[in-house]
């Protein structure tokens, strides 16, 4: 089978596609045909060793896939093969087949697409595990969503207008910004060419946002808290732009606020039964049209590479797909 393999730490640029033997599903495993399989941040940061999780070399990036299982493992009893599934592998997705936890493979849902299934865990699952477990956002409440038109956040985005909140979206660029407000952003902020604190000023008539949704991190950390409401949340998320922003003490103090932090994969494993009830209501939506995914586009597998060379580059709106 083919497989895009990172041989040694660096930039997508230094993947390689190669034919790899097939590999075979041990106790509790499932060998999935991969259909497809979503392009995250975090596969940018694996091929670079810049994650928090290391796996050995050579390894194939892709965290999220759909597809149909070839083979199962011993003991696995609710998959056989043939059927349609998707699943969270962490690593291996940008390949013809990949291996996976049978607890962590998941029937594909009826109504729902290889292309989408591969495109909504990470993302919906963190940004709904944020708003709706960590800053427990409220219908009325004001949420900006820095990186607004990125994977998480055009998730969140679409969440917060869901949820009953008035969503400011800030981003980088006009076409991004007009996407946000077509997936339900009332008030948008170009953070290239606006002053992200007196539009935020403007916006809530000076009282500040309730909620911050921070995937970006970097010098736009500071000026988000201090426009923050009282008693308002201050989600970290991430840092895209690769800083990790040191925040004066005083502020949560001075705002009444929280800083909270959010690590969805974390989440998954400790609080399961949350977890799965999050995918349920997600799923629900997706079913009733509620949520969409917006499609940036798909990859071949040749171009897995130029799928995250395009993330990297802040060119992705919403999702990159790879496909087989
Ligand atoms: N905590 C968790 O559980 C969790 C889960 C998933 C992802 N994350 C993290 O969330 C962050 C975003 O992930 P994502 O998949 O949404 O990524 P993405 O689709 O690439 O979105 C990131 C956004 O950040 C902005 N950005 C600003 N400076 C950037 C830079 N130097 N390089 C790249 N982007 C930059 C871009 O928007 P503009 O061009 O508009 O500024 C971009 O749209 C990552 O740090 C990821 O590791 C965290």
């Amino acid at each position: 089978m083919k497989a895009i393999l990172c041989k040694e730490y660096g930039a997508p640029e230094s993947l390689v596609l190669e034919e790899v033997p097939s590999p075979t599903p041990g106790k509790g495993q499932v060998l999935i045909s991969v259909k497809a399989c979503g392009v995250n941040f975090p596969d940018t940061l694996l091929i670079q060793n810049k994650y928090q999780f290391k796996p050995p070399l050579p390894f194939s990036p892709g965290g999220e896939v759909s597809g149909v299982v070839k083979e199962v493992g011993e003991g696995v009893k609710h998959l056989k093969p043939g059927d349609a599934v998707l699943a969270l592998v962490g690593w291996g997705g940008f390949a013809e087949e990949v291996l996976a936890e049978a607890v962590t493979t998941l029937p594909l849902p009826a109504g729902i697409d290889f292309v989408t299934a591969a495109s909504v865990m990470y993302t919906y699952g963190t940004s709904y595990h944020a708003l709706k477990n960590r800053a427990r956002l409220q219908p009325e409440e004001t949420l900006l969503v820095l990186g607004a038109a990125g994977g998480v956040g055009l998730a969140a985005v679409q969440l917060g207008a869901l949820m009953g909140a008035r969503v400011i979206a800030a981003a980088s660029t006009d076409e991004k910004l007009r996407v946000c407000r077509e997936l339900g952003a009332g008030e948008t902020i170009n953070y290239s060419t606006d002053d992200l604190r007196e539009r935020i000023k403007d916006f809530t008539m000076g009282l500040g946002v309730d909620v911050v949704y921070d995937p970006v991190g970097g010098t736009f950390a500071e000026p988000a808290l201090r426009s923050m409401a009282w008693q308002g949340r201050y989600l970290v998320v991430g840092f895209a732009t690769g800083d990790i922003p040191k925040i004066p003490l005083n502020l949560p103090l001075l705002k009444g606020c929280s800083v909270v932090g959010v690590f969805w994969g974390t989440f998954a494993k400790q609080e399961p039964e949350a977890n799965l009830k999050n995918f349920q209501e997600l799923l629900l939506w997706f079913n009733k049209g509620k949520l969409q995914q917006h499609l940036h586009g798909t990859y071949p597998l040749v171009d897995a590479p130029l799928a995250l060379r395009d993330m990297l580059d802040r060119k992705v709106v919403g999702k990159a797909v790879v496909v087989m």
